[in-house]
């Protein structure tokens, strides 16, 4: 009797089930219709998509994210849909898709949520994770600071440039050329934007730096594990790490704070810091640490350190370029004066050269944005992938920025790094975006790039050259490790060559 009982209970809670999950996806396909159609599927055997979260992991371990992104991005339409785990995500290097995401349905889409969870320890609520008025407000009081360049930007660069050049010199034999850039960029943007600069050049490790390696990695442990993430937070993961950091920034913010009172008529005349400026404005302490810990850590230093990275790689690997580079430097600047901001911008192999360099490896790879209501994108959907592209309320839309760019209309031999094509080429603005396009641009492109080509320029003036010790074969394809921003997988590692010493002694 007791097993009757049971057995019609199991069998009603069943039915129930599958009544319930036929109506739920007969409902979920009412939705897509509704907006539009799915583009292909990126195939998947197991029940919810588990083969292909394991695939995916893999290649992602592996660092062979450019290599995956073509093979599922090579379909008409150039959009799938990956079904992982029921969450649906599209991929597109559509440009119609990226114009409509970045700017002309800007306001359809926000921030990818799992970002700003997995960030919000560090970042709060900074620029990046903001929306609406609090992303305005933040927008307004930065923008002034970092857009534009003042003079005094280039001296506090060269001081830190000679430290670093006396880096190099402790290190014949070869230097890690990202992790040299990389403490570079940290101690002009921390001099720069807070008036006091870490000076990780000088100590063997910088105990800050270490700490927000560690919390952006586990930042991005978080990302990856989904939803357990929450389980995972930084006090129990990086309790040390955490308290550096906020003992670090505490002591920037209240300095700041107690500088305001003592003279609150102070004029935030452009000559005030970022962190100064904000405390002058009468923002509160909470608030001024997160947007400084978000454009200091987060938005300035990776992206610039990554990009002369690459460029320092590709100038080893092409010497003949760098060759010409070097004579355009001595010819309109000389090899022992100081470049102006003027004379860079006068340098066209230069322009070209960073130009080719983020578009090949913009550090920013894979953008990704939440829709949120249900919606169309413009292209990609149905067999023939030309129809809209359904997207529905809160699923994610990933930009895949480096295939826009290594196959943008009129490229040829897009996987290789050749400056000179910028001669007779012009991109589209949504196939050559690294510093993204619409409302959510990058704010500190200018001095991005500045500190780009100054310290290119010194590197030239001051070595005879640079050689990339793994460069057996200059023809390999580099592999990127994806994080916040996409980086070299592997050390690059160079000699700089004094001024004066053979090349035969490279
Ligand atoms: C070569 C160097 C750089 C590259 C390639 C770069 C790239 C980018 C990209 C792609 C975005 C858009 C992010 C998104 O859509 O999610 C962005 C945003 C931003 N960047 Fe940069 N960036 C660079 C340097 C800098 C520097 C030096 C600063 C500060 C001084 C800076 C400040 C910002 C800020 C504040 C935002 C947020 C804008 C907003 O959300 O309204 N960037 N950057």
């Amino acid at each position: 009797m007791g097993v009757t009982l049971w057995a019609s209970v199991l069998c009603c809670c069943t039915i129930l089930w599958i009544t319930l999950a036929v109506s739920g996806k007969k409902q979920y396909q009412a939705r897509i219709r509704a907006c539009g159609h799915p583009p292909r599927p990126v195939p998947y055997h197991l029940p919810f998509g588990l083969d292909l979260v394991c695939h995916l992991v893999w290649r992602l371990w592996q660092h062979d994210f450019v290599n995956y992104g073509w093979e599922i991005l090579d379909v008409p339409g150039r959009t799938v849909e990956l079904n992982l785990l029921s969450r649906r995500i599209i991929v597109t290097d559509n440009p119609e898709n990226i114009k409509a995401v970045m700017l002309s349905q800007f306001g359809e889409f926000k921030r990818d949520h799992a970002v700003h969870n997995a960030f919000h320890n560090i970042f709060g609520d900074s620029i990046f994770t903001s929306e609406g008025e609090s992303w305005i407000r933040a927008k307004n009081d930065i923008r002034p600071q970092i857009a534009h360049i003042r003079p005094a930007d280039l001296t506090t660069t060269e001081f830190h440039i000679q430290k670093m050049f006396d880096l190099i010199r402790t290190k014949p034999d070869g230097i890690n050329v990202y992790e040299a850039m990389d403490r570079l960029q940290l101690d002009i943007v921390t001099d720069v934007f807070l008036g006091r600069s870490i000076n990780s050049l000088t100590m063997k490790r910088s105990p800050i730096q270490d700490a927000i390696d560690r919390l952006v990695e586990m930042s991005m442990l978080r990302i990856r594990v989904g939803p357990m993430g929450q389980f995972l937070p930084d006090w129990l993961l990086a309790p040390r790490e955490l308290k550096v950091l906020d003992r670090f920034m505490d002591g920037v913010v209240d300095k700041a704070l107690a500088q305001t009172k003592e003279k609150p008529d102070a004029e935030a005349d452009g000559n005030l810091n970022l962190v100064l400026e904000m405390a002058q404005k009468g923002r509160g302490r909470k608030y001024i640490r997160e947007q400084i810990t978000g454009v200091v850590f987060l938005a300035s230093k990776d992206p610039t350190a990554i990009t002369i990275a690459w460029a320092v790689l590709e100038l080893a690997r092409n010497p003949d370029i760098m060759a010409s580079l070097r004579k355009e430097v001595e010819e309109n600047i000389g090899l022992d004066r100081l470049p102006t901001g003027d004379q860079l911008k006068r340098l066209p192999l230069l322009r070209n050269v960073i130009r080719e360099t983020m578009r090949l490896y913009p550090p920013l790879g894979l953008n990704v944005r939440q829709a949120r209501h249900d919606l169309s994108l413009p292209s990609g959907g149905g067999p023939n992938g030309k129809l809209p592209v359904a997207v529905l309320q809160g699923q994610q839309v990933a930009i895949a920025v480096t295939h826009a760019q290594r196959r943008a209309e009129g490229l040829i031999d897009g996987e290789t790094w050749i400056p000179s094509r910028w001669e007779g080429w012009t991109p589209k603005s949504t196939e050559y975006l690294p510093f993204n396009i619409g409302p959510r641009i990058c704010l500190g492109r200018n001095f991005g790039i500045l500190q780009v080509e100054y310290t290119l320029v010194r590197l030239l003036q001051e070595f005879e050259g640079f050689a990339w010790l793994d460069g057996g074969d200059r023809e390999r394809k580099m592999k990127f490790k994806v994080e916040l921003n996409a980086k070299a997988a592997e050390a690059i590692v160079c000699r700089f060559v004094e001024r004066g010493m053979s090349r035969d002694g490279v």
